[in-house]
């Protein structure tokens, strides 16, 4: 079933609108990642469509179902994983996610069947009878994950899933993404990691402020970039920002780095620029790179995401 919001407005108090006008649909079968800055109305969104929040105005409907007429319907039909970890300190990882699968409905042998099956696909199996207490957070996460994945509704909204978990993990963790939406489900991805979304989702939204400001898949979002070049400077510390040169028309600063998109035909000019303030002890290191999903971010966004700079990827 489909999932389809329209002109979704949220108000709070008397407030600007968190959500102003939204209009999205996410298909069965389909990773659609929704990233955005902090206060960008992620979540109000999300809690809406899981039938914690009533909207001021606009429609959320799944295949036939009205979620907003009818909230316990969305309770029962979207699966959650909220940014916060889930409250598991007594349980042992296969009991939490063995109970999460009953509670929402699953019989006993399919549930521990598929349980069986995630502890493993997530490699998880050396932790299987240990209390949540004693787990990592990135374990921890990925029972989460687990909880969710075990009997999942139509919809399913997985909220940083990825926080803390280690990158072969967040690999194996993307697969059964996948595999919730082969199985049919819509699935909504919402983050901040950009360049994650990148290679995990089949389309995504951009959104800021209540909107949404761009929409595509990642190459159609990206296409306006063709032709064009990333050039990142790394700054050294206690020194201020370069200003980049006139013929490099659009920049933005995070921390001690200087993201550039240059035009191909400048990259020699640009490699020069970046190279004598290394010479200079101005920058320590720059990159030349093609553009990515996060350029396009940076542009909509008017800055760049939170923490993916750092991350070097
Ligand atoms: N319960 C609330 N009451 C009032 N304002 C809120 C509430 N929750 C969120 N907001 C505001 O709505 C906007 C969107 O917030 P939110 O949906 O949490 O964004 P995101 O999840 O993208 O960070 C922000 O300006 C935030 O301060
Ligand atoms: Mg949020």
């Amino acid at each position: 079933m489909a999932l389809q919001i329209k002109d979704l407005k949220k108000v709070y108090g008397k407030g600007v609108a968190a959500n102003d006008g939204i209009t999205m649909h996410i298909d069965a079968g389909e990773v659609y990642g929704l990233l955005g800055p902090n206060g960008a109305g992620k979540s109000t969104l999300v809690k809406q469509v899981i039938g914690l929040l009533k909207p001021t105005s606009g429609t959320i409907t799944l295949g036939p179902y009205d979620l907003v007429k009818h909230p316990a319907h969305a309770r029962q039909l979207c699966s959650y994983l909220p940014q916060a970890q889930m409250p598991i300190d007594s349980l042992r990882a296969r009991e939490a996610i063995e109970l999460t699968g009953m509670i929402r409905g699953g019989d006993g042998p399919a549930v521990r069947q598929r349980a069986d099956h995630l502890i493993e696909a997530l490699d998880l199996g050396e932790w299987r009878d240990v209390v949540g207490m004693r787990l990592s957070g990135g374990v921890r996460r990925l029972v989460g994950f687990a909880m969710i994945a075990v009997w999942p509704g139509q919809v399913v909204i997985l909220d940083e899933p990825t926080n803390d978990v280690d990158p072969l993990r967040r690999r194996l963790l993307w697969d059964q993404v996948r595999r919730l939406a082969d199985e049919g489900a819509a699935v909504a991805l919402v983050t901040h990691n950009v360049l994650e979304a990148e290679k995990a989702v089949d389309r995504l939204a951009v959104a800021d402020a209540g909107h949404l400001l761009a929409e595509g898949t990642p190459s159609s979002l990206k296409a306006h970039y063709r032709g064009r070049l990333r050039l990142q400077l790394m700054m050294r510390p206690g020194l201020s920002v370069a200003e980049p040169p006139e013929f490099i028309a659009s920049s933005v600063r995070a921390g001690h780095n200087l993201v550039m998109v240059i035009e191909e035909r400048d990259a020699a000019r640009a490699i020069g620029w970046a190279q004598d303030l290394v010479d200079a002890g101005t920058a320590e290191e720059y990159a030349l790179g093609a553009t990515t999903l996060e350029d396009v971010y940076i542009k909509l966004a008017g800055h760049a995401p939170a923490d993916s700079l750092t991350e070097g990827s």
